[in-house]
């Protein structure tokens, strides 16, 4: 390549928005016999009927492009499953995408204008604030802390909106910190939207797997609501890449043209599955989900049991978020833990308030959830001779 000037001042300002996660940055630190608790991602295989249904979707010719907003059976059977939440959802109202992820960001592309204010959660999940900054709109974080529940303040919600709030993201069950929004969560954020025109973009893809209370969907509410869900994690097919978000018919037609100009339409064979997934039986999506649990109360036990780290127990999703007392930056803590082979996401990853966090995933296997257990307490007993414990520290 020859050129005047360097290639880097090409990029446009809006390409420097994205940098790689810094979750892949630690998976890429995982060396052989290291134990990995950095990926969101279930160690189980796809339920068997729908492995299958896949297959027959190859056999059966479904190798071509398909419809821009789905397949009109999973569009259907989707529109079905999600009654449970609001008894009118139609068919129209759903849009099949390349996972939550493609969902978030047409969503935010579709509501984000320049200087609009966003609130997004702090911790929370790595992909909204770079949209939010993609829009050249600003993100304004809202807190989600240990000591309520990883639950927003509503009074402190309240106070940041300003008349150049354009949308709130909420995220139940929550990535990284395993908090499930209250009903009543769920009635004051729609409140607070409807009193001030706010869009609500409600991430929702853990909502099968909650251990403490229940699930509040944002659908059905009277706020104008963008609910982005995903096979992903509930039906353990993360490579399938399939996702939905569900919306007012309009916004659905307002979104959908640049949905096309992305990907085209979503792919076919998946969502052909995804119909048998969601149709067919739900016993072992059942027994999957009882296996989180336990490997929930697995984990929670040495990481309470360890001195400076304190974990109450995560009630949704398959992450355990705990805070150390160390005082040491998440990364640092991280680093440290690499060096005896197990690999966690610090919590300065997901925001501020993830500082003195660390997320590990649980969706690995018992054995594994084990040794790396045994092997961050040897950390934690290296560093009790080295490193005193914060002055805001108590346990
Ligand atoms: C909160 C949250 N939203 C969205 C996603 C993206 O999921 P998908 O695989 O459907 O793109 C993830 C994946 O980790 C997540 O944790």
């Amino acid at each position: 390549m020859h050129r005047k000037r360097p290639l880097d001042d090409l990029f446009s300002e809006r390409s420097r928005k994205f940098e790689l996660s810094g979750i892949r940055k630690m998976f890429d630190l995982v060396r052989p016999g290291a134990i990995d608790m950095t990926l969101g991602e279930p160690d189980f295989n796809p339920p068997k009927n729908v492995r299958r249904a896949l297959r027959h979707a190859v056999e059966e010719g479904h190798n071509k492009y398909g419809p821009t907003a789905g397949i009109p059976q999973l569009r259907q059977a989707l529109a079905e499953r999600l009654r449970r939440w609001d008894k009118n959802v139609a068919p129209e109202q759903v849009l099949i995408t390349i996972g939550a992820s493609e969902a978030l960001f047409l969503a935010a592309a579709t509501f984000y204008d320049i200087d609009d204010e966003v609130l997004i959660p702090d911790p929370g999940f790595v992909v909204y604030a770079p949209h939010v900054r993609y829009c050249r709109a600003h993100a304004k974080p809202y807190d989600l802390l240990q000591e309520r529940g990883f639950r927003p303040d509503h009074e402190q919600l309240k106070s940041l909106v300003t008349p150049k709030t354009k949308a709130i993201v909420v995220n139940s069950p929550a990535n990284p910190t395993g908090g499930v929004l209250a009903k009543e969560d769920v009635m004051a954020i729609n409140d607070l939207a409807v009193d001030h025109d706010l869009v609500i973009i409600s991430d929702e893809v853990y909502d099968e797997v909650v251990y403490e209370g229940e699930h509040h969907s944002f659908l059905g509410r009277e706020a104008t609501t963008v609910v982005v869900n995903s096979f992903s994690k509930t039906y353990a097919t993360t490579g399938w890449r399939l996702g939905y978000l569900v919306a007012d018919p309009v916004i659905i037609d307002r979104i959908v043209g640049l949905h096309h100009s992305i990907v085209a339409c979503p792919p076919s064979l998946t969502q052909h599955a995804a119909v048998e997934a969601l149709t067919g039986e739900q016993d072992s999506v059942r027994r999957m989900h009882e296996v989180f649990r336990k490997r929930r109360d697995l984990i929670l036990e040495p990481l309470n049991a360890m001195p400076g780290v304190r974990c109450p127990a995560p009630a949704g999703a398959f992450y355990a978020f705990p805070q150390f007392g160390f005082d040491l930056t998440s990364q640092q803590f991280a680093m440290e833990m690499v060096k005896d082979g197990v690999i966690a996401v610090p919590g300065a990853f997901f925001g501020r308030n993830g500082e003195h966090h660390l997320r590990f995933s649980y969706a690995t296997s018992r054995e594994r959830i084990l040794t790396g257990m045994e092997r961050m307490a040897g950390t934690v007993e290296r560093l009790q001779k080295t490193v005193p414990m914060r002055k805001d520290w108590t346990h």
